[in-house]
Protein backbone atom coordinates (compact mmCIF):
# COMPACT_ATOMS: atom_id res chain seq x y z
CA UNK A 1 0.00 0.00 0.00
CA UNK A 2 0.65 3.77 -0.07
CA UNK A 3 2.93 3.70 2.97
CA UNK A 4 5.30 0.68 1.86
CA UNK A 5 5.54 2.13 -1.58
CA UNK A 6 6.70 5.29 -0.08
CA UNK A 7 9.17 3.75 1.65
CA UNK A 8 10.51 1.79 -0.47
CA UNK A 9 10.89 4.70 -3.37
CA UNK A 10 12.66 6.56 -0.33
CA UNK A 11 15.10 3.79 0.11
CA UNK A 12 16.07 3.75 -3.36
CA UNK A 13 15.89 6.55 -4.99
CA UNK A 14 16.39 8.88 -1.86
CA UNK A 15 13.97 11.04 -3.45
CA UNK A 16 10.44 11.59 -2.49
CA UNK A 17 7.64 14.40 -2.57
CA UNK A 18 6.15 16.16 -0.33
CA UNK A 19 3.30 14.65 -0.37
CA UNK A 20 5.04 11.11 -0.02
CA UNK A 21 7.13 12.28 2.94
CA UNK A 22 3.70 13.32 4.89
CA UNK A 23 2.41 9.22 4.67
CA UNK A 24 6.25 8.19 6.34
CA UNK A 25 5.83 11.03 8.75
CA UNK A 26 2.46 9.38 9.75
CA UNK A 27 3.80 5.96 9.79
CA UNK A 28 2.40 4.14 13.21
CA UNK A 29 3.48 1.05 14.68
CA UNK A 30 4.89 -1.53 12.76
CA UNK A 31 5.29 0.62 10.17
CA UNK A 32 7.80 2.95 12.28
CA UNK A 33 9.56 0.46 12.58
CA UNK A 34 10.16 -0.88 9.21
CA UNK A 35 11.12 3.38 8.62
CA UNK A 36 13.56 2.71 11.15
CA UNK A 37 14.94 -0.53 9.85
CA UNK A 38 15.11 1.76 6.30
CA UNK A 39 16.77 4.64 7.76
CA UNK A 40 19.51 2.29 9.29
CA UNK A 41 19.89 0.26 6.61
CA UNK A 42 20.64 3.63 4.43
CA UNK A 43 23.21 5.00 6.89
CA UNK A 44 24.61 1.64 6.76
CA UNK A 45 25.15 1.62 3.08
CA UNK A 46 27.24 4.87 3.09
CA UNK A 47 28.42 5.91 5.92
CA UNK A 48 29.36 2.37 7.45
CA UNK A 49 29.03 1.98 11.60
CA UNK A 50 31.05 4.73 12.65
CA UNK A 51 29.84 6.91 15.00
CA UNK A 52 31.76 10.32 14.96
CA UNK A 53 31.79 11.70 18.36
CA UNK A 54 32.49 15.69 18.42
CA UNK A 55 33.42 17.46 21.58
CA UNK A 56 30.82 20.68 21.85
CA UNK A 57 32.23 23.72 24.02
CA UNK A 58 29.23 26.32 24.69
CA UNK A 59 31.93 28.82 24.71
CA UNK A 60 28.85 32.16 25.75
CA UNK A 61 25.58 31.98 26.96
CA UNK A 62 24.79 35.72 25.88
CA UNK A 63 22.52 35.99 22.99
CA UNK A 64 21.17 39.41 21.95
CA UNK A 65 18.06 37.41 20.53
CA UNK A 66 15.09 36.89 21.46
CA UNK A 67 13.79 33.39 20.36
CA UNK A 68 10.34 32.31 22.40
CA UNK A 69 11.68 28.50 22.58
CA UNK A 70 15.21 29.05 23.99
CA UNK A 71 16.55 29.62 27.79
CA UNK A 72 18.98 31.89 26.47
CA UNK A 73 16.85 34.43 25.27
CA UNK A 74 17.92 37.89 26.16
CA UNK A 75 14.64 38.57 28.69
CA UNK A 76 15.58 35.34 30.30
CA UNK A 77 17.03 37.47 33.53
CA UNK A 78 17.14 34.46 35.56
CA UNK A 79 20.13 32.71 33.92
CA UNK A 80 23.42 33.42 34.67
CA UNK A 81 25.25 34.29 31.75
CA UNK A 82 28.91 33.69 31.16
CA UNK A 83 31.78 33.87 28.75
CA UNK A 84 34.87 31.74 28.22
CA UNK A 85 38.20 33.40 27.68
CA UNK A 86 40.37 32.10 24.67
CA UNK A 87 42.62 30.92 27.14
CA UNK A 88 39.76 28.61 28.44
CA UNK A 89 38.51 27.82 25.33
CA UNK A 90 41.60 26.46 24.24
CA UNK A 91 42.31 24.32 27.69
CA UNK A 92 38.67 22.98 27.15
CA UNK A 93 39.88 21.57 22.95
CA UNK A 94 42.99 20.50 25.23
CA UNK A 95 41.32 18.43 27.96
CA UNK A 96 38.97 17.24 24.29
CA UNK A 97 41.78 15.91 22.74
CA UNK A 98 43.53 14.75 25.49
CA UNK A 99 40.32 11.89 25.90
CA UNK A 100 40.24 11.11 22.06
CA UNK A 101 37.79 13.75 20.50
CA UNK A 102 39.50 14.82 17.28
CA UNK A 103 36.96 17.38 16.64
CA UNK A 104 35.80 20.64 18.14
CA UNK A 105 32.04 22.32 17.69
CA UNK A 106 32.68 26.29 18.86
CA UNK A 107 28.56 26.65 20.02
CA UNK A 108 27.46 30.54 21.84
CA UNK A 109 23.92 32.75 21.62
CA UNK A 110 24.29 35.26 19.22
CA UNK A 111 26.95 37.58 21.27
CA UNK A 112 28.97 40.32 19.27
CA UNK A 113 31.30 40.18 22.65
CA UNK A 114 33.19 37.88 20.39
CA UNK A 115 34.23 39.85 17.27
CA UNK A 116 34.82 38.15 14.15
CA UNK A 117 39.15 38.50 14.33
CA UNK A 118 38.85 37.70 18.04
CA UNK A 119 37.14 33.98 17.21
CA UNK A 120 39.39 33.68 14.18
CA UNK A 121 42.04 33.96 16.35
CA UNK A 122 40.74 31.36 18.79
CA UNK A 123 40.27 29.12 15.65
CA UNK A 124 43.99 29.14 14.66
CA UNK A 125 45.07 28.88 17.47
CA UNK A 126 42.82 25.53 18.06
CA UNK A 127 44.15 24.26 15.20
CA UNK A 128 47.73 24.85 15.12
CA UNK A 129 48.60 24.57 19.02
CA UNK A 130 46.38 22.30 20.02
CA UNK A 131 45.99 20.71 16.44
CA UNK A 132 42.18 19.62 16.37
CA UNK A 133 41.82 18.33 13.32
CA UNK A 134 38.24 19.87 12.57
CA UNK A 135 36.66 22.76 13.58
CA UNK A 136 33.05 23.75 13.64
CA UNK A 137 31.90 27.20 14.53
CA UNK A 138 27.86 27.66 15.16
CA UNK A 139 27.35 31.17 16.74
CA UNK A 140 24.18 32.27 14.46
CA UNK A 141 23.87 35.04 11.85
CA UNK A 142 26.92 37.33 11.31
CA UNK A 143 27.90 39.53 7.89
CA UNK A 144 29.31 37.44 5.01
CA UNK A 145 33.01 38.98 6.03
CA UNK A 146 32.64 37.60 9.43
CA UNK A 147 32.20 33.77 7.50
CA UNK A 148 35.00 34.60 5.15
CA UNK A 149 37.49 35.69 8.12
CA UNK A 150 36.25 32.53 9.79
CA UNK A 151 36.31 30.06 6.87
CA UNK A 152 40.18 31.38 6.06
CA UNK A 153 40.70 31.05 9.84
CA UNK A 154 40.51 27.70 9.29
CA UNK A 155 36.96 26.83 10.07
CA UNK A 156 35.69 23.60 8.16
CA UNK A 157 31.81 23.42 9.48
CA UNK A 158 29.70 25.75 10.01
CA UNK A 159 26.12 24.98 12.23
CA UNK A 160 22.75 27.26 11.21
CA UNK A 161 19.79 25.30 11.92
CA UNK A 162 16.82 26.61 9.74
CA UNK A 163 14.78 25.74 12.92
CA UNK A 164 11.23 25.81 10.76
CA UNK A 165 10.64 26.13 7.42
CA UNK A 166 7.57 27.77 8.18
CA UNK A 167 8.00 31.41 7.44
CA UNK A 168 5.26 32.85 9.38
CA UNK A 169 6.11 30.07 12.19
CA UNK A 170 9.74 31.40 11.92
CA UNK A 171 9.36 34.64 12.23
CA UNK A 172 6.70 34.27 15.23
CA UNK A 173 9.07 32.52 17.35
CA UNK A 174 12.76 34.51 16.02
CA UNK A 175 11.25 38.32 16.21
CA UNK A 176 13.31 40.83 14.63
CA UNK A 177 14.53 37.83 12.13
CA UNK A 178 13.23 35.87 8.87
CA UNK A 179 13.67 32.57 7.52
CA UNK A 180 15.19 34.27 4.36
CA UNK A 181 17.39 36.44 5.68
CA UNK A 182 18.97 32.67 7.12
CA UNK A 183 18.84 30.97 4.18
CA UNK A 184 20.84 34.21 2.54
CA UNK A 185 23.14 33.14 5.32
CA UNK A 186 22.96 29.58 4.41
CA UNK A 187 23.93 30.08 0.96
CA UNK A 188 27.06 32.28 1.64
CA UNK A 189 28.28 29.24 4.25
CA UNK A 190 27.89 27.44 0.72
CA UNK A 191 29.87 30.25 -1.23
CA UNK A 192 32.18 30.42 1.59
CA UNK A 193 33.26 25.86 1.08
CA UNK A 194 31.84 25.15 4.40
CA UNK A 195 30.61 21.96 5.39
CA UNK A 196 27.33 23.19 5.91
CA UNK A 197 24.68 22.73 8.91
CA UNK A 198 21.07 23.08 8.83
CA UNK A 199 18.70 21.32 11.09
CA UNK A 200 15.07 21.98 12.92
CA UNK A 201 13.00 21.45 16.00
CA UNK A 202 10.21 18.92 15.88
CA UNK A 203 7.30 19.59 18.02
CA UNK A 204 7.36 23.42 17.69
CA UNK A 205 3.56 25.11 18.73
CA UNK A 206 1.78 25.90 15.64
CA UNK A 207 4.15 23.35 13.66
CA UNK A 208 2.49 20.94 11.14
CA UNK A 209 3.60 17.62 9.58
CA UNK A 210 3.09 19.70 6.40
CA UNK A 211 5.95 22.52 7.96
CA UNK A 212 8.08 19.00 8.60
CA UNK A 213 7.74 17.67 5.41
CA UNK A 214 9.04 21.36 3.84
CA UNK A 215 11.96 21.34 6.67
CA UNK A 216 13.25 17.81 5.44
CA UNK A 217 12.74 19.28 1.85
CA UNK A 218 14.74 21.88 2.34
CA UNK A 219 17.69 20.24 3.91
CA UNK A 220 17.49 18.21 0.70
CA UNK A 221 17.66 21.34 -1.45
CA UNK A 222 19.91 23.11 0.38
CA UNK A 223 22.29 19.65 0.58
CA UNK A 224 23.20 20.11 4.37
CA UNK A 225 26.48 17.89 5.29
CA UNK A 226 24.61 17.60 8.72
CA UNK A 227 21.58 18.28 9.94
CA UNK A 228 20.41 18.34 13.44
CA UNK A 229 16.86 17.34 14.51
CA UNK A 230 15.75 17.14 17.82
CA UNK A 231 12.77 17.48 19.50
CA UNK A 232 11.02 20.81 21.13
CA UNK A 233 11.99 20.88 24.96
CA UNK A 234 9.80 23.67 26.72
CA UNK A 235 11.85 25.62 29.25
CA UNK A 236 10.19 27.24 32.21
CA UNK A 237 11.74 30.61 31.60
CA UNK A 238 10.39 31.44 28.30
CA UNK A 239 6.50 32.31 26.72
CA UNK A 240 6.09 28.55 25.64
CA UNK A 241 6.48 27.15 28.79
CA UNK A 242 3.36 25.73 29.22
CA UNK A 243 3.29 24.33 25.47
CA UNK A 244 3.69 20.19 25.24
CA UNK A 245 7.40 18.72 24.35
CA UNK A 246 7.63 17.49 21.03
CA UNK A 247 7.03 13.64 20.66
CA UNK A 248 9.89 11.70 20.66
CA UNK A 249 8.40 9.09 18.33
CA UNK A 250 7.78 11.90 15.32
CA UNK A 251 11.72 13.45 16.24
CA UNK A 252 12.27 9.86 15.21
CA UNK A 253 10.43 9.67 12.35
CA UNK A 254 11.98 12.84 11.33
CA UNK A 255 15.39 11.51 11.68
CA UNK A 256 14.59 8.56 9.86
CA UNK A 257 12.81 10.39 6.86
CA UNK A 258 16.25 12.76 6.55
CA UNK A 259 18.18 9.99 6.33
CA UNK A 260 16.18 8.54 4.19
CA UNK A 261 16.69 11.58 1.75
CA UNK A 262 20.38 12.45 2.57
CA UNK A 263 21.95 9.57 2.41
CA UNK A 264 25.83 10.64 3.72
CA UNK A 265 24.57 13.52 5.98
CA UNK A 266 25.95 13.53 9.56
CA UNK A 267 23.27 13.61 11.66
CA UNK A 268 23.92 13.57 15.32
CA UNK A 269 21.51 11.67 18.05
CA UNK A 270 20.97 14.98 19.58
CA UNK A 271 21.69 15.90 23.00
CA UNK A 272 17.60 17.58 23.19
CA UNK A 273 16.65 13.61 21.98
CA UNK A 274 18.56 12.37 24.77
CA UNK A 275 17.39 14.52 27.16
CA UNK A 276 13.13 14.08 26.25
CA UNK A 277 13.63 10.02 26.53
CA UNK A 278 16.92 8.26 28.52
CA UNK A 279 16.87 6.33 25.65
CA UNK A 280 17.07 8.69 22.80
CA UNK A 281 20.17 8.66 22.05
CA UNK A 282 20.42 5.04 21.25
CA UNK A 283 16.84 5.01 19.65
CA UNK A 284 18.40 7.59 17.24
CA UNK A 285 21.53 6.44 16.43
CA UNK A 286 19.26 3.24 15.26
CA UNK A 287 17.09 5.88 13.28
CA UNK A 288 19.87 6.91 10.55
CA UNK A 289 21.90 9.31 13.52
CA UNK A 290 25.77 8.62 13.07
CA UNK A 291 27.33 11.35 15.65
CA UNK A 292 26.98 12.29 19.03
CA UNK A 293 28.37 15.86 20.42
CA UNK A 294 29.48 14.86 24.01
CA UNK A 295 29.33 18.12 25.58
CA UNK A 296 33.15 19.19 26.97
CA UNK A 297 32.08 22.49 28.13
CA UNK A 298 33.87 22.87 31.48
CA UNK A 299 31.94 22.99 34.69
CA UNK A 300 30.13 25.03 36.08
CA UNK A 301 29.48 26.97 32.69
CA UNK A 302 28.14 24.03 30.95
CA UNK A 303 25.13 24.20 34.02
CA UNK A 304 24.39 28.13 32.48
CA UNK A 305 23.78 26.87 29.21
CA UNK A 306 20.54 26.46 29.53
CA UNK A 307 18.76 26.10 26.12
CA UNK A 308 16.37 23.97 27.27
CA UNK A 309 15.89 22.22 30.87
CA UNK A 310 17.09 18.87 32.17
CA UNK A 311 20.27 18.43 29.67
CA UNK A 312 21.39 15.04 29.15
CA UNK A 313 24.64 14.32 31.07
CA UNK A 314 24.62 17.40 32.52
CA UNK A 315 26.16 16.36 35.92
CA UNK A 316 28.42 13.73 35.09
CA UNK A 317 32.44 13.75 34.52
CA UNK A 318 33.36 14.56 30.66
CA UNK A 319 34.90 10.73 31.61
CA UNK A 320 31.95 9.04 32.65
CA UNK A 321 29.79 10.42 29.53
CA UNK A 322 32.78 9.61 27.39
CA UNK A 323 32.80 5.74 28.89
CA UNK A 324 29.06 5.53 28.67
CA UNK A 325 28.63 7.10 25.01
CA UNK A 326 31.71 4.30 23.73
CA UNK A 327 29.51 1.48 25.75
CA UNK A 328 26.60 2.59 24.30
CA UNK A 329 28.23 2.41 20.83
CA UNK A 330 29.61 -0.72 21.10
CA UNK A 331 26.48 -2.26 22.03
CA UNK A 332 25.02 -1.22 18.79
CA UNK A 333 27.89 -3.25 16.93
CA UNK A 334 28.64 0.22 15.61
CA UNK A 335 32.38 1.82 16.01
CA UNK A 336 34.08 4.97 17.31
CA UNK A 337 34.67 7.27 14.50
CA UNK A 338 38.20 7.71 14.04
CA UNK A 339 39.93 10.63 12.24
CA UNK A 340 38.09 13.84 11.28
CA UNK A 341 35.00 12.55 10.18
CA UNK A 342 34.67 14.95 7.35
CA UNK A 343 31.52 14.71 5.30
CA UNK A 344 32.17 11.77 2.44
CA UNK A 345 31.07 14.49 -0.07
CA UNK A 346 34.56 16.37 1.01
CA UNK A 347 36.44 12.49 1.32
CA UNK A 348 35.77 12.30 -2.41
CA UNK A 349 33.39 9.56 -1.51
CA UNK A 350 30.63 10.17 -3.54
N1 LIG B 1 14.06 22.87 22.73
C1 LIG B 1 14.81 22.21 21.82
N2 LIG B 1 15.79 22.77 21.09
C2 LIG B 1 16.02 24.08 21.28
N3 LIG B 1 16.90 24.92 20.73
C3 LIG B 1 16.72 26.14 21.26
N4 LIG B 1 15.73 26.11 22.18
C4 LIG B 1 15.27 24.83 22.20
C5 LIG B 1 14.25 24.18 22.95
N5 LIG B 1 13.50 24.82 23.85
C6 LIG B 1 17.87 24.52 19.72
C7 LIG B 1 17.82 25.34 18.46
C8 LIG B 1 19.21 25.90 18.33
C9 LIG B 1 20.02 24.96 19.16
C10 LIG B 1 21.29 25.54 19.67
O1 LIG B 1 19.17 24.64 20.23
O2 LIG B 1 17.55 24.50 17.37
O3 LIG B 1 19.66 25.92 17.00
FE1 LIG C 1 19.85 32.99 20.96
FE2 LIG C 1 19.99 30.81 19.43
FE3 LIG C 1 18.62 30.79 21.73
FE4 LIG C 1 17.68 32.16 19.66
S1 LIG C 1 17.95 29.91 19.75
S2 LIG C 1 17.79 32.89 21.79
S3 LIG C 1 19.58 32.90 18.72
S4 LIG C 1 20.82 31.03 21.51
Amino acid sequence: HEFMEALAKAREAHSLEHQEILILLQARGEEVDALGRAADAVRAKYLGDEVHLRGIIEFSNYCCRNCLYCGLRRDNRKLRRYRLTPGEILAAARKAAGLGLPTIVLQSGEDPHYTAPVLADIIRRLKEEVGVGAVTLSVGERSFEDYRLWREAGVDRYLLKHETAGATLFARLRPGTTLQDRLLRLKWLRELGYQVGSGNIVGLPGQTLETLAADILLMRELDVEMAGIGPFIPHPQTPLAKEPPGELELTLKVLAVSRLLLPRAHLPATTALGTIHPQGRRMGLCFGANVIMPDVTPPPYRYYYQIYPGKAGLHEEMETTLVSLKNLIFSLNRRVGSGPGHSPKIQGGM
